[in-house]
């Protein structure tokens, strides 16, 4: 039997307007552990995309006189350059007007209203459509959404209801049986007891607008559009056209902000429940990137333009910044500063200076080659595993400790090593034989340390790999055989090259 693919998703993000820092930290996040699996050989299916229909991107497209799918094949453009600016390596981008999709979900909600799992009934109640989301008068928050804090709106239309209510005791007890299910804790915990307060059957059409997927039997009705929505996850998978589908489900993570977790660790599993199909190993949601505590929204004024921070710093540098700065499924508050403080310590300090100081002396002190050595030992005892932990720790989603263990063991211990063994001084003394030992040594911490890298800094990995003069390609290195001792060739010729990040000077 073929293998089970490693199956990663993010949300698909609404087309309304231009991506902002939130929806780039969730997709570096599914980055990481996609190149990392990819590492560790295993077959990996990363999937991203855009959420196009629903009542929010057809009021965007009324305000630029646009038609909505003029208005969406345009607005997907400036995720799909920024995907591509950040190196994010998804292997299918998914938008939910393709004929692909509508086929799917049109042909989802024909069968689960045939089999009673959805059925015609009216709604009355509030909708915001910032969240497209439906709330009942005691969810609101002083009248207002909870989740926005905008105005809702008062709707009255007939609607299908599919019978979420159906699956909860299920769903809890899997809940409880799996306690990786949800992740971090405190999202299963409120998903735990949002269950326990009773779950309703949710309104699954909209009457009143026209921008979504025609239900099949009934064309005064369109999907609504979270349902719609999470069906892309199938769709994307290849559910119902292509036979891979049945190695990539079910998903092993659907990466999320915590503000969408209910769709997804409630609605989801129930919909996956009437039809059958098995629920994703893990979903872990993200926290929120906040300036002066609010969540940075590009509709609430608060934005942070990802192309306009990648031109001023560089795109490895947001991404270390991201990973580092905050455990995933924390909240986060965005400065500059703080950003600046990070790329000044971490990356031109201690990661910069450490090559900016081997590379030279390799150059003067071993005629530009990577000397032999007789004593294949790494520079300290950790080394000889520590690399087995940090896999752990990446597939874990522990990305800011795994980041903080290869700075303390590799970048931080080789910088001392160049302190601790004077390599001028065994120069001066003549004593070639330790010499080429510490240079072979650094030049090996320095290898090790790329391939470490290279999931959370695929760029700067690939520099480092070239400026040692590598030819291999680092993406073909394997997890964890190639952070073992001893992989670098003696007389590789160095190649050297420019700072990896210049010191960002700040004016005072
Ligand atoms: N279209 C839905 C998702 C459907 S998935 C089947 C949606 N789209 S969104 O564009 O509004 O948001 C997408 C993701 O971006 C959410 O996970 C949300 O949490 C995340 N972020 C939006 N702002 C954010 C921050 N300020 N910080 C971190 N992530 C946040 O919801």
């Amino acid at each position: 039997m073929k293998k089970k693919t490693f199956y990663v998703t993010t949300p698909i993000y609404y087309v309304n307007d231009v991506p902002h820092i939130g929806h780039a930290y969730c997709t570096v996040i599914a980055d990481v552990i996609a190149r990392f699996k990819r590492l560790c050989k295993e077959e990996v299916f990363f999937l991203t995309g855009t959420d196009e229909h629903g009542q929010k991107v057809e009021k965007a497209a009324a305000s630029r006189n646009l038609s909505p799918q003029d208005h969406v094949d345009k607005m997907v453009v400036p995720f799909k350059e920024l995907w591509q600016r950040f190196d994010i390596s998804y292997d299918d981008f998914i938008r939910t007007t393709q004929p692909r999709h509508v086929k799917v979900v049109q042909s989802i909600f024909k069968q689960l209203y045939d089999q009673g799992d959805i059925y015609k009934g009216n709604y009355e109640g509030w909708y915001c459509v910032h969240e497209e989301t439906f709330y009942l008068e005691s969810q609101l928050a002083d009248g207002k959404c909870p989740e926005c804090g905008r105005q809702v709106e008062w709707i009255k239309e007939e609607s299908y209801y599919f019978k979420t209510s159906k699956y909860q005791e299920k769903l809890l007890k899997h809940i409880e049986d799996n306690p990786d299910f949800i992740k971090p804790e405190s999202r299963r915990n409120e998903v735990i007891s949002f269950i326990n307060s009773g779950v309703m059957d949710v309104c699954v059409s909209r009457t009143t607008f026209k921008w979504g997927i025609p239900v099949p039997f009934d064309t005064d009705h369109i999907v609504y559009v979270w349902f719609d929505a999470l069906i892309n996850y199938l769709t994307g998978a290849g559910f119902m056209q292509d036979e891979k589908f049945d190695y990539r489900w079910p998903a092993d993570i659907h990466l999320l902000g915590k503000d969408i977790i209910k769709f997804h660790a409630v609605i989801w599993p129930s919909m996956l429940y009437a039809l059958g199909i098995d629920l994703p190993e893990h979903i872990w949601t993200t926290g929120f990137w906040t300036l002066g505590k609010e969540k940075i929204s590009k509709s609430k004024g608060l934005v942070i333009n990802p192309n306009e921070l990648a031109d001023q710093f560089g795109v490895d540098a947001i991404r270390y910044f991201f990973l580092k700065e905050i455990p995933v499924g924390a909240d986060g508050e965005f400065s500059h500063e703080a950003l600046i403080k990070r790329v000044n310590s971490d990356l031109a300090n201690d990661l910069g200076n450490l090559l900016h100081r081997t590379i030279p002396m390799i150059k003067k002190y071993c005629n530009g080659r990577i000397p032999l050595c007789n004593k294949l030992e790494p520079i300290n005892e950790k080394q000889s595993k520590v690399f087995l932990e940090i896999g752990s720790l990446i597939n874990d989603l522990s990305l800011k400790t795994a980041l903080e263990t290869i700075w303390s063991d590799y970048v931080k211990a080789a910088n001392k090593y160049i302190d601790d063994s004077a390599p001028w001084n065994l120069a001066k003394a003549g004593d070639k034989e330790k010499l080429d030992l510490v240079m072979y040594n650094l030049a090996e911490c320095i290898r090790i340390i790329a391939v470490l890298i290279y999931p959370f800094m695929p760029k700067t990995a690939e520099k480092i790999w070239n400026q040692l003069g590598i030819t291999d390609k680092i993406k073909d290195q394997k997890f964890p055989d190639s952070c073992k001792w001893g992989g670098l060739k003696p007389d590789t010729e160095i190649v050297g090259g420019e700072a990896l990040f210049p010191r960002i000077e700040v004016e005072s």
